[in-house]
């Protein structure tokens, strides 16, 4: 076992300083987001996470998907401190920047497919995904566009229109844009058609052929379809390849933007740069942001010359393409080409194989799935029925904090494995034996 000083829990959790700062911060800040347990960081190093107790806690999460790098990782420091000494802002909006130039000549060179691509910079996902949103219609000139049932891509008018993920993120918002047709994803554990997998004829995709595209929709009307190529906050839900496959084709036979969005599976997550090229699909545009610049913000809409021709004043940003963030990103590639995405594809397929033994010991498992460091347990209250445990779910995220592992649900009942990929055997370890520990408490309270 390791040597870390990690995980290392002093106090009850919250422990008083935390409980001070939750007191403040119900009374000062937005109530809007789900907090998952009552975590407050002070400082964070690697794989540590350290709150104002000084308990240490091993990060499962980067974050929610964003410190691929590790957290605070020295080189990133350093090019951030460099950069802010030379030169913090002065709008992408307005003014030139060398740093944009530079990192839109990476992400030409590194995003799927060998033709010469441009970026917009923006500042978070959501504003990734508007940005496709608008590309999509301005480039086509048409209005409709098609999402998936479980989608996630933000929380921002546009993109909430196409998010259908969980009621609350839309309730009381209502109308969002028009014309946005969801349909079922490829989620074939929970097969919206009943199906069996390899043995579906792909009917998430002929039936967009053959009924939705003959009834309701027409598709020289479509603009876009938006495609987490692996479903995030839906489950972490990884479609067969065919899926992809059946469904570039689709959009092929009618001139319809496939519209990747990467902002979770993005920068090496998966073990590869993008999971795109897993399922050997180059999009017409691609939405980057999370993991892209080890935590400062930033975010990133790529597609070819010829898609990202608007015209100035179409659309623009004061804050995005900020040359620290855009520094930072640099470095975060460097760093994940020389070797941080082999090592998420190397620790993720060591990580599954024990999570597929779990889930051969322990009934309330009913399904692994995940690439690279990309991971998930799917928890049931029974593998046949395979009826939600929401509540055995969280109850396993909560048990997990209180022994010093931070892990986040993803779905209606799945426990997602996100950490940096940074990630040891040794730390991968450590996870798994709380997490193992968890699984056989939650089953004591069960039964
Ligand atoms: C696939 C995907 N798209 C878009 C978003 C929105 O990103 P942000 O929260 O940075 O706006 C997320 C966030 O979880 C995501 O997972």
């Amino acid at each position: 076992m390791a040597t870390n000083n990690y995980p290392c829990i002093r106090t009850k959790l919250p422990g008083p300083n935390a409980t001070q700062y939750l007191e403040r911060e119900k009374k000062f800040v937005s109530p809007s987001s789900t907090k998952t347990y009552p975590l407050v960081v002070k400082s964070a190093k690697g794989m540590a996470v350290t709150d104002v107790d000084d308990n240490v806690f091993l990060d499962f999460t980067s974050g929610v998907a964003v410190c691929n790098t590790g957290h605070n990782h020295e080189q990133i420091i350093a090019s951030i401190s460099s950069q802010a000494n030379t030169l913090i802002h002065m709008s992408g909006a307005d003014f030139y920047n060398p740093l944009q130039i530079q990192l839109a000549e990476k992400l030409s060179a590194i995003c799927p497919g060998p033709h010469t691509k441009r970026a917009f910079f923006g500042n978070s996902g959501a504003e990734a995904v508007e940005t496709a949103f608008k590309l999509a219609r301005y480039h086509t000139k048409r209005s409709i566009v098609i999402a998936f049932y479980n989608a996630f891509h933000g929380r921002t008018m546009g993109a909430l229109s196409l998010t259908a993920s969980k009621l609350n993120q839309r309730k009381h918002f209502l109308p969002l844009i028009p014309e946005v047709i969801h349909i079922p994803y490829a989620y074939c554990y929970r097969c919206h058609y009943g199906l069996t997998p390899n043995k579906c004829n792909m009917t998430c995709v002929t039936w967009i052929r053959e009924e939705l595209f003959k009834t309701k929709v027409p598709p020289e009307d479509v603009a876009a379809i938006f495609v987490e190529v692996i479903q995030g906050e839906g489950g972490y839900v990884v479609p067969p390849k065919e899926f992809h496959k059946a469904l570039y084709q689709l959009t092929r036979d009618y001139n319809i933007l496939y519209v990747a969005d990467e902002v979770q599976s993005g920068m090496g997550r998966t073990g590869k740069m993008f999971a795109s090229e897993h399922f050997d699909i180059v999009p017409d545009i691609i939405t980057i942001a999370k993991g892209i610049a080890s935590g400062l913000p930033l975010s990133a809409t790529v597609a070819s010359e010829k898609i990202m021709n608007w015209l100035p004043g179409s659309h623009a940003s004061t804050f995005g393409g900020n040359p620290v963030a855009c520094q930072a990103a640099l470095t975060t590639i460097k760093l994940l080409e020389d070797g941080l995405i082999d090592n998420a594809a190397k620790q993720g397929a060591y990580i599954i194989n024990e999570l597929k033994k779990l889930e051969r010991t322990y009934p309330v498992i009913g399904d692994v799935r995940g690439m690279g460091l990309m991971l998930a347990a799917e928890i049931v209250k029974d593998k046949e029925t395979k009826e939600y445990a929401l509540e055995v779910r969280d109850s396993i995220i909560q048990k997990a904090f209180s022994k010093g592992l931070l892990l986040l649900g993803c779905g209606r009942s799945a426990i997602r494995f996100c950490p940096p990929l940074i990630l040891t055997k040794d730390d991968a370890d450590i996870a798994l034996s709380i997490f193992e520990e968890c699984l056989k408490a939650a089953m004591r309270s069960k039964f």
